[in-house]
């Protein structure tokens, strides 16, 4: 059974895994087996990660990307084709906020920073991805968006990262029916909230002891408990799901306050 979630063979590549959700699971999908393929801004901070797997044993390469950029979105799939002859899995997890503000606060640069970076860059990775894994003849491929429970159900002032991660799930499903005809599996990852610079504002805010309080299982998560999902997400034990988006909040949204 544990075969299933083996990644021996397979090239993964992960936008924003410079620090949070895509530094770890560089790691865990190396530790599965994969090649993996880390994107960000940061190169120094992508070195440092791609030299720690590298010293676990696991294969790593680091590739400079700005998800806002077209250009650098194609070098970083170029990237993985070339080095490793194919792509199998796309983990579109790159994010940004723009810190606690309501839709009358945010301005029009507010806006375009986030729904970019969190929505349209999804979009166009996959779009190009697409292209590729035809153009490669690869038979197939694996995109994962990194949604959040923000799809659903939000606070005040997470405008407009809530509306992104809602785009982005709508995209899941709607990119999955249209990706089927090229064999490639389109899944969502929708996290609750778990410490990283993302939530900050949040979690260390005065209102977390409260806010705990609405999550069923009464603590944020930690990054290890995203671990069996990716997993699963990535691998072929995930083999028939197209177009699902996995929840992983510790019951938050199926509570009322
Ligand atoms: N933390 C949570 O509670 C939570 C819950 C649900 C979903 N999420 C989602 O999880 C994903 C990862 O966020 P995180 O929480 O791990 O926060 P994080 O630590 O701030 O990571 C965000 C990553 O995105 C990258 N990034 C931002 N803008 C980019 C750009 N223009 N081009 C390329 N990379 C870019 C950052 O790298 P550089 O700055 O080096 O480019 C960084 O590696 C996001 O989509 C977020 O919405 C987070």
């Amino acid at each position: 059974m544990a075969d299933q979630f083996n990644l021996d063979g397979k090239v993964v590549a992960i936008t924003g895994a410079s620090s949070g959700f895509g530094h770890h699971f560089a790691g865990v999908l190396a530790g599965a087996g994969a090649t993996v393929v880390l994107g960000a801004r940061r190169e120094e901070k992508l070195a440092e990660r791609v030299a720690e797997i590298v010293e676990a044993g696991g294969t790593a390469q680091a590739c400079r990307l700005d998800v806002r950029d077209k250009d650098s979105i194609r070098q970083f799939i170029d990237t993985a084709f070339e080095q490793f002859g194919r792509l199998d899995v796309l983990i579109n997890n790159a994010g940004v906020e723009a810190g606690a503000k309501t839709y009358a606060m945010i301005d029009e640069d507010d806006w375009d920073f986030v729904i970019d970076t969190n929505l349209k860059s999804a979009w166009m990775t996959s779009k190009y991805y697409t292209e590729q894994v035809m153009a490669h003849k690869q038979g197939g491929g694996n995109i994962i968006m990194i949604s959040s429970i923000t799809d659903t159900r939000t606070i005040k002032g997470q405008f407009p990262y809530a509306v992104s991660k809602g785009g982005l799930t709508r995209m899941t499903e709607v990119m999955a029916l249209e990706a089927a005809r090229y064999n490639i599996r389109v899944n969502a990852l929708a996290p609750g909230y778990i410490l990283t610079d993302v939530s900050r504002i949040l979690l260390e805010s005065e209102q977390a002891p409260e806010f705990v309080k609405g999550i069923p299982m009464r603590r944020f998560g930690d990054f290890e408990d995203l671990d069996g999902p990716i997993l699963l997400l990535a691998s072929d034990a995930s083999r028939y799901m197209t177009g699902s988006v996995l929840t992983v909040d510790g019951g938050h949204i199926c509570a009322s306050l």
